[in-house]
């Protein structure tokens, strides 16, 4: 039984201490569940319609040179009970206070809910999601959940706007940096780790936080890239793209969902009752409670499917949103809307009632200040568990993606023995940018340069720093300077890329190289004939195709957080074997794009002899570098792919190996990816579709046997008539260090 020290009025407190006698007497008010329940029912008994409504709104708090500060109005509208959660209002000290207006000075006492957008640490800032998602690690991908749980909920907040699970096959979206990028089995497994690390198996726990997944649905389809931009796909694609991942974070027990702000088949989706209620609800079961992205309501208008405010509030209202952020809508409107009979107070009740279930499972109206101890805060925050974590996934996240020999030696790792390395670039000298985009509360002054990790990392080596150049603009008064660090130098290492500005939200771009003139010192450096390491820091793939034909060795570093510069350091010099592999395909160029690795086949598929095929007539189908891959210092060889059997019935399991052996002169990681084709479907079928890997370590020279299995479950799909399931007939098995490269053999479905 939970005692509350809040000033809920007699009819809660009565109902509050018959629920502790009852649940002592063996009564059937037994379980942690009915007591929540009675003590909820209780409570929205106590509260007016505005106070309803200001359980459903959600402000920001702002922060000004001299600290967080509260807008006024919303100050009022907390203490009239009008407001009942913000977000962006983190550290103890800040947040006790506000919680104490809430509990305080409300007549109800309900304690605020305090979210943030912890997208990859709060403090300490891990990688970006696309280059987490690239180590291919659930166990560590979970972990950094966890700890950003641990360490956000000890600055007060205890809820986070994450796991963002948007599939996104088009790099010029700038968002692509906040997910797992293009693939749906991948994105899935992410998303549920992310949501088992946030929220822990205790909600009560006060290291943990409720995980948001959004941005429900289908943001990731955005036309040209360009955010906020029109989705117009398929059922079909819905349910067997974007749809998948939120599914998974769901059952994974994800307790809040938030809406996108595109419009899917005409209709917003934070209007969609297809969306909110048809799928999530009613198909899926979700019993939790659903956001809206920021003034996602009042968007409807511009949207063109409400002529006003009001009839915005009603549209989302109904279509079973039962969260307002940053709009005010709910707050303004409901108690009209419910006067006038356009919306039920009975839906109002239930609403309200997910929300308070959240609050109750937190543990605040047992203890509103339970997320709030200053002490904790002090011994969490940058502590060395997280460091620690965020050097290791770090390290796990770079992708080599060439690595060309120099004098019969490939020119990665670098020899601590180097006698000068030129360092070069707006990245190489940068703390800011290393955190990437959405680094919330991430502190640039921590960061890790590039510049020092070497200096730490191989410290007899000689290093000539120059900047170069900038991101933007043809300013090219630093090449000068760049280009005589280069001379006088044995290596020199590129730093560059993009500003942690020049992707995430509202930073799309039309076109997607090196940004600036950074390609056209690259260039002039390359044109000195010294040994180039190209290092790709950026929240996107980008197009380097000129970089792939001239510079010997390229390391994709993306934004990797607080600890990048060392992660960096220890690959450069070989101290970490980079095992990272691409989860978004990296195009020649923008033309390409969508360029994914599942895509169909067509009915004239690419032949070089016959023109009138699918394809351009000025670059090649395949891009750059393809989903999945990513070279290692070592080399990994592939054989003996053997299956239990050749064929299998419905409910059956194929057991599928295949020998792995390292075949280079260090020890390393490769993450042995499967892929299944169905080679014919009541409706068209991709080429791949990854459905299983296993990231193995092998010492240099050892092989291993890796099996997988092959259940029905991998072969099922969305048939003609819509059902799920496996249609009997051929298919192909592909195991590879790549969706590219690989070994294949065949089975049948009976
Ligand atoms: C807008 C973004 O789309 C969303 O992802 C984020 O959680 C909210 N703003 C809140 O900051």
């Amino acid at each position: 039984m939970k005692t509350s020290k809040l000033k809920y009025s007699g009819y809660s407190i009565f109902i509050l201490l018959l629920a502790a006698l009852l649940s002592r007497s063996g009564n059937p008010v037994n379980s942690e569940k009915d007591e929540m329940a009675l003590f909820i029912d209780s409570l929205i008994n106590e509260m007016t319609i505005e106070e309803k409504a200001g359980q459903l709104t959600l402000y920001t708090s702002g922060w000004t040179v001299t600290g967080p500060q509260l807008r006024d109005d919303y100050v009022e509208e907390l203490k009239a009970g009008r407001a009942g959660n913000l977000f962006n209002a983190h550290t103890v000290d800040y947040a006790i206070k506000l919680q104490k207006t809430a509990v305080e000075e409300t007549r109800l006492g309900i304690p605020l809910l305090f979210g943030l957008d912890v997208i990859h640490g709060y403090k300490t800032t891990f990688p970006i999601p696309l280059a987490e998602a690239a180590s291919w690690d659930l166990e560590l991908i979970e972990k950094t959940a966890r700890l950003s749980a641990k360490e956000a909920s000890a600055a007060g907040i205890n809820w986070t706007y994450n796991p963002m699970v948007d599939i996104a096959r088009d790099p010029r979206w700038g968002r692509v940096a906040e997910g797992a990028g293009e693939d749906v089995y991948l994105g899935s497994l992410i998303g549920a780790a992310k949501v088992r690390g946030y929220q822990g198996s205790d909600l009560s726990d006060p290291n943990t936080i409720l995980a948001c997944v959004k941005h429900f649905a289908a943001y990731g389809a955005a036309q040209a890239g360009r955010d906020y931009h029109t989705v117009e796909l398929s059922d079909r694609v819905l349910r067997e793209t974007y749809l998948p991942p939120f599914k998974a974070a769901l059952d994974a027990g994800a307790t809040t969902v938030m809406t996108s702000f595109n419009e899917l088949d005409g209709l917003p989706a934070s209007g969609n009752h297809h969306l909110m209620t048809g799928i999530l609800r009613d198909e899926w079961g979700f019993d939790g409670f659903v956001v809206t992205d920021y003034t996602a309501i009042n968007e409807m208008v511009p949207h063109g499917v409400v002529a006003n405010n009001k009839e915005a509030a009603e549209l989302a209202f109904n279509a079973g949103v039962e969260m307002d952020m940053q709009g005010g809508l709910y707050a303004q409107y409901i108690p009209e809307l419910i006067k006038e009979g356009r919306i039920k107070e009975s839906t109002l009740d239930a609403y309200v009632k997910r929300v308070l279930e959240m609050k109750y499972r937190l543990g605040l109206f047992e203890d509103p200040y339970r997320y709030l101890n200053p002490k904790r805060e002090e011994q969490t925050l940058y502590s060395q568990e997280l460091m620690d974590h965020a050097l290791e996934v770090a390290k796990e996240s770079i992708v080599l993606l060439k690595n060309e020999s120099v004098n019969n030696r490939p020119i990665l790792p670098l020899s601590k023995s180097t006698k000068s390395i030129a360092l070069i670039g707006p990245l190489a000298d940068n703390q800011k940018d290393m955190l990437g985009t959405w680094h919330v509360a991430g502190d640039a002054s921590k960061a890790i340069t590039l510049l020092q990790g070497i200096k730490d990392t191989a410290s007899d080596v000689k290093i000539n720093y120059a900047r170069g150049t900038g991101f933007s603009g043809n300013d090219i008064s630093g090449f000068a300077e760049a280009l005589e660090m280069a001379k006088n130098s044995d290596v020199v290492v590129m730093a560059l890329g993009e500003n942690y500005q020049q992707s995430g939200e509202a930073a799309s771009r039309s076109e997607i190289g090196l940004p600036g003139n950074q390609l056209a010192l690259l260039k002039q450096v390359q044109a000195l004939g010294k040994p180039v390491v190209l290092l790709a820091m950026a929240g996107r793939p980008l197009t380097l195709e000129w970089s792939h034909e001239n510079i010997p060795a390229i390391v994709n570093t993306w934004h990797l957080g607080t600890m990048a510069g060392k992660a960096i350091a220890e690959v450069l010099f070989g101290d970490h074997n980079p095992s990272g592999k691409l989860t978004m395909t990296f195009p020649r160029n923008v033309g390409q794009v969508p360029v994914y690795y599942n895509m169909k086949n067509t009915g004239r598929p690419f032949s070089a002899e016959n023109k009138y095929t699918s394809k351009y007539i000025d670059v090649s189908n395949s891009p750059l570098y393809p989903f999945g891959y990513g070279l290692s210092y070592s080399t990994f060889s592939y054989s003996d792919i053997e299956l239990s059997k050749a064929s299998m019935t419905q409910n059956e399991t194929l057991t599928l190996s295949v020998n792995v052996k390292n075949t280079g002169q260090y020890d390393g990681k490769e993450v042995v990816q499967l892929y299944i084709r169905d080679l014919v479907g009541s409706v068209t079928r991709p080429v791949k579709e990854l459905k299983g890997f296993q990231k193995i370590a092998l010492k240099a020279g050892e092989s291993r046997k890796v099996t997988f299995s092959i259940t029905t479950q991998d072969l099922a799909f969305y048939t003609r008539d819509m059902s799920f399931k496996a249609e009997p007939g051929d298919f192909e098995v592909f195991i590879g260090t790549s969706s590219a490269e690989g070994v294949s053999t065949r089975f049948a479905l009976q």
